[in-house]
């Protein structure tokens, strides 16, 4: 059955102040139409939004829905985008890859995510999050306030993910300004635009980094994932890589976008956890009395607040999604944050419940491109919020947190708290 929406659809209200502080009332407004909307306005810079739960799970898994790749301004004859370091790193990176590439890409870097690899993180995991909690009891001394966004949620994932591929510890201090410039052109709306030139350097700047890297591990392997890939990878500039090989333009841009991607996007997870915490004690108490609970409150922390709230595809093809059908070389918005809160899926979806049983909710995507780093992140939230609460028992917020204004890597600016 075709399910578009009966009325015209338009991003301004979700784009506009109000829905990107909110963006729930303009989610239940879409569910309130049906699962899939037309967006007629050029200012959208779309041309269907795709929002129920069951539609976003179609959309994600439909080999004619592509991911940005550079195929799609090339065939709109759009060659701008060539010019811009940060949008070469994002389409040479497994983010925006298809087909026999995406596959060869993801088949090396899944290695790194393996369930055995990732358990195998945990004591590493446990001891950052213990240093960072000496650091924050440090800073906080005598009732001072400590950004724990800054001091806490950022730096442990960042930890985490540097252990992982193997970044230098003594580097990382260097990062998050660049991360973040170069995260800002990833949201919606045209305004994002003004951020590119910023984007572009930090681009530059981080691709160097890499590059040096990458280099210095080839030269001297380590115990390390970045060794690992540079003895897969090659910089003979061969047109077709055999299946054992990376480029090493790639290697540098997936390095990049993983670290990057690897980091803020756990950063929001634990700072919008713990705001939610904050205001329910005895949800507190409860994932502090037993720690299995600590899976279902991550769970739905991921459902009512992800840190994403969308993905982009276009047609690469005429296709469908819940019998609505999709032209050729449409954009695609895929509202992962709407899907979340879908009534037909999550009943009641703006209460947090954290004993839901209703099934996983689409904040890491679904299909082949689905999150190589679902279940680090959880982990890292499920050790991280209980830690952070055991340690400091009489943590309170010290202000209110920043407004959070943005679709992709939603979360705080800041998140400044006492923690006597
Ligand atoms: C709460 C934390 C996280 C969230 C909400 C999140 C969200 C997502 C989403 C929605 C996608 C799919 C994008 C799409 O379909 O277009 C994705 C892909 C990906 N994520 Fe995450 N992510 C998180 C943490 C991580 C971490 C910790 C890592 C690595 C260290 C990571 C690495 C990746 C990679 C490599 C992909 C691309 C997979 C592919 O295209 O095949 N993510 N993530």
């Amino acid at each position: 059955m075709n399910q578009v929406h009966s009325g015209p659809v338009s991003l301004g209200p979700l784009l506009s102040k109000e829905g990107r502080r909110d963006p729930n009332p303009f989610y239940a407004d879409l569910h309130a139409r049906g699962p899939v909307g037309l967006l007629t306005d050029p200012a959208d810079r779309f041309d269907v939004v795709v929002h129920g739960y069951d539609a976003v799970h179609q959309a994600l898994r439909d080999p004619a829905l592509h991911v940005m790749t550079g195929d799609y301004p090339d065939r709109r004859g759009t060659r701008r985008w060539r010019a811009h370091a940060a949008l070469q790193v994002l389409v040479k990176s497994i983010f925006f890859t298809e087909g026999g590439d995406h596959t060869r890409v993801r088949r090396l870097f899944s290695q790194a995510f393996s369930a055995r690899r990732v358990a195998a993180l945990e004591p590493a995991i446990v001891r950052i999050i213990e240093r960072r909690l000496d650091r924050l009891a440090e800073l906080g001394t005598g009732g001072a306030p400590v950004d724990v966004l800054a001091e806490f949620a950022l730096p442990v994932p960042s930890d985490v993910v540097g252990e992982l591929l193997g970044v230098p510890e003594a580097d990382r201090d260097w990062f998050p300004q660049r991360v973040r410039a170069f995260g800002a052109i990833l949201d919606l709306g045209v305004g994002v635009w003004r951020f590119q030139q910023a984007a572009d350097a930090a681009a530059e700047d981080l691709t160097g980094y890499f590059r040096d890297l990458v280099a210095a591990r080839r030269a001297e392997p380590r115990d390390d994932l970045i060794s690992e890939l540079a003895s897969a990878s090659s910089n003979t500039g061969a047109i077709v890589p055999t299946d054992a090989e990376l480029h090493d333009d790639e290697l540098v841009a997936n390095l990049l976008t993983m670290y990057n991607g690897g980091f803020v996007t756990t950063t929001h997870l634990i700072g919008n956890g713990l705001t939610l915490l904050l205001d329910r004690p005895e949800e507190t108490q409860r994932v502090l009395a037993d720690p299995a609970r600590a899976a279902g409150f991550v769970q739905e922390v991921l459902r009512h607040e992800p840190p994403t709230h969308f993905s982009i595809r276009w047609a690469a093809e005429d296709t469908e999604v819940a019998g609505v059908p999709v032209a050729r070389d449409s954009r695609v918005l895929v509202l992962l944050g709407a899907a979340n809160r879908d009534p037909a899926r999550f009943p009641d979806p703006d209460a947090f419940d954290p004993g839901r049983d209703q099934g996983q909710p689409l904040s890491f995507g679904a299909g082949p491109h689905y999150c190589l780093g679902a279940v680090l992140s959880k982990m890292e939230g499920q050790f991280a919020l209980p830690m952070l609460l055991r340690r400091f028992p009489d943590l309170a917020l010290a202000g209110e947190p920043g407004p959070r204004t943005t679709l992709m890597l939603r979360g705080y600016e800041t998140l400044p708290v006492r923690l006597s």
